[in-house]
């Protein structure tokens, strides 16, 4: 106190400045080791260390400052991933950072959005959540370039196949894309449909870039279907474990297909439901869901082995997101509206999905010599993304849903599926960049690459 009231009687004008100087500079040093101490609390925030000290000292030069934070900010210099040095960066391992530059488009500006997904819109409060960026611990990812994205793509299709979480993130994709196009009509729907939650597929066109982006819905990525003749009269449905979703005819030969699945292979959403599982006429009646789940990988990778180009097609699974249901599940009271902040620390939590995905997959990588299908591991850092989810803000602008019907599996967009797209941009230039090198492509002209 008495620090402040002689403070107040000195007038800072009188003072000579000289002193005035050392006075404002020490005030600078007590500020940026303030700020020091919190940004190891939002671990690795180098942009915070970087404007404190801009212009002070030269961070880049180890000797002028002996901090170890600094030192681990700063002396491990990291990889682009793109770069050759990045080839063994795991991606999926690291830490969400805070960064003001996020989002990377406004929902306002997006026409392709559900209205479920605009939570701003839908009056959410705060904003956090659209401003964490995904940073790899031993690389740097490049940040999405829209234009890159589109030149890459033209004169192809990309295609999402999957549950309504693949359509969070085909949605999260057309507005990402569509940042970079000033005309906006010049992107549509080939058929004339709109965007809602009851079609079975969408199909948007990029004109000026001759592209499409697809989404198709096929929640367990197999054929489901009526029951056969003569079944027990519990079965109502059969999902058919050895036969792959109908439409796999209109995308089997996209250039990029990312598959997604898991949100409905549970019990509730099957067996309860008269629904269960078939192998060639067997109804497999004792069967577990899982072990279903299981089969039904192994046929797409069968089918994706046997059906798809792999010189030509990119073939991407990313893998499941988790939900964030806390105290009960969606239809009983569980919760997630209260959540502004993401686990920075959680540790992540083994799934049972991603290890039998990955297990699959390494099994198809031994047996072909062919490039294969790529993991996208984002369930670790999704896991820590309580923040994320539509929660109370998906029923449009007019309407608040109760507090006992929350949506704690689906994503607010901008928000975590468009980090998700990032990773899969990332994932798709270092592929095409390191394919390029040893085979080039015949179909395409160099200049589409500029
Ligand atoms: C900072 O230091 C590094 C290495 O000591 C040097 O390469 C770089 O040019 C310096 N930057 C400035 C702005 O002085
Ligand atoms: C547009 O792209 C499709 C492939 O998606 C291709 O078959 C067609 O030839 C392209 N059209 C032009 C004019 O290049
Ligand atoms: C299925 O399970 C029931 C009861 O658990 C058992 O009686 C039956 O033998 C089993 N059927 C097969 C084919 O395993
Ligand atoms: C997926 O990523 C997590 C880190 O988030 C890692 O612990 C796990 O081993 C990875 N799984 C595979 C199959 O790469």
């Amino acid at each position: 106190m008495d620090f402040f009231i002689k403070f107040k009687r000195l007038k800072l004008l009188e003072l000579p400045p000289i002193i005035l100087g050392i006075f404002l500079s020490m005030l600078c040093i007590f500020f940026c080791l303030f700020l020091l101490e919190l940004s190891t609390i939002y671990s690795e925030n180098e942009e915070i260390v970087n404007t404190c000290f801009f212009g002070v000292i030269n961070i880049s030069s180890p000797s002028s400052f002996s901090s170890p934070i600094v030192k681990e900010e700063v002396v491990i210099k990291k990889v682009n991933f793109l770069e050759e040095g990045g080839n063994s960066c795991d991606i999926f391992d690291g830490n969400w950072i805070w960064d003001a530059s996020y989002p990377l488009y406004k929902s306002k500006e997006c026409k392709f959005l559900d209205e479920g997904f605009r939570c701003s819109e839908n009056h959410r409060p705060d904003d956090f959540y659209t401003k964490w960026r995904w940073e790899p611990k031993d690389c740097h990812l490049p940040r999405f370039d829209p234009n890159d994205m589109l030149e890459r793509l033209r004169n192809r299709r990309l295609v999402f196949v999957g549950d309504s979480i693949g359509r969070n993130q085909w949605e999260s994709l057309l507005c990402m894309l569509s940042s970079a196009v000033p005309d906006k009509a010049s992107i549509y729907e080939v058929y004339g449909n709109q965007i809602t939650k009851h079609m079975g597929s969408l199909v948007f066109k990029f004109k000026d870039f001759n592209c499409t982006v697809e989404y198709y819905r096929a929640p367990f990525l197999v054929v489901q279907g009526r029951a056969p003749h003569r079944s027990p009269k519990e079965v109502k449905m059969t999902l058919k474990l050895d036969q792959l979703e109908w439409s796999s005819n209109k995308w089997k030969d996209a250039d990029i297909l990312i598959f997604n699945t898991g949100h409905w292979w549970n019990y509730e959403k099957t067996i309860r439901h008269g629904c269960f599982f078939q192998e060639g006429k067997k109804i497999k009646m004792n069967m577990t869901v899982d072990s279903a789940f299981q089969r039904s990988l192994k046929t797409l990778f069968d089918w994706v082995h046997e059906e798809v180009n792999m010189e030509k097609t990119h073939v991407f699974f990313r893998s499941y997101s988790p939900v964030h249901f806390s105290g009960g599940d969606w239809k009983n009271g569980g919760s997630c509206h209260k959540e502004q902040f993401p686990d920075l620390e959680s540790a992540f939590v083994s799934s049972k999905e991603v290890d039998l995905v990955s297990d699959l997959l390494s099994n198809y990588k031994r047996k072909s010599q062919l490039q294969t299908m790529e993991l996208l591991n984002v369930t670790g850092l999704t896991a820590r993304r309580k923040d994320g989810h539509m929660s109370v803000y998906y029923l449009g602008p007019k309407e608040m849903a109760p507090l006992r019907r929350q949506d704690c599996s689906h994503w607010c967009l901008p928000g975590v599926p468009d980090v998700w797209n990032e990773l899969l941009y990332a994932v798709f230039v270092k592929r095409e960049s390191t394919s390029q090198s040893s085979a080039s492509r015949p179909s395409t002209s160099p200049e589409q690459y500029l």
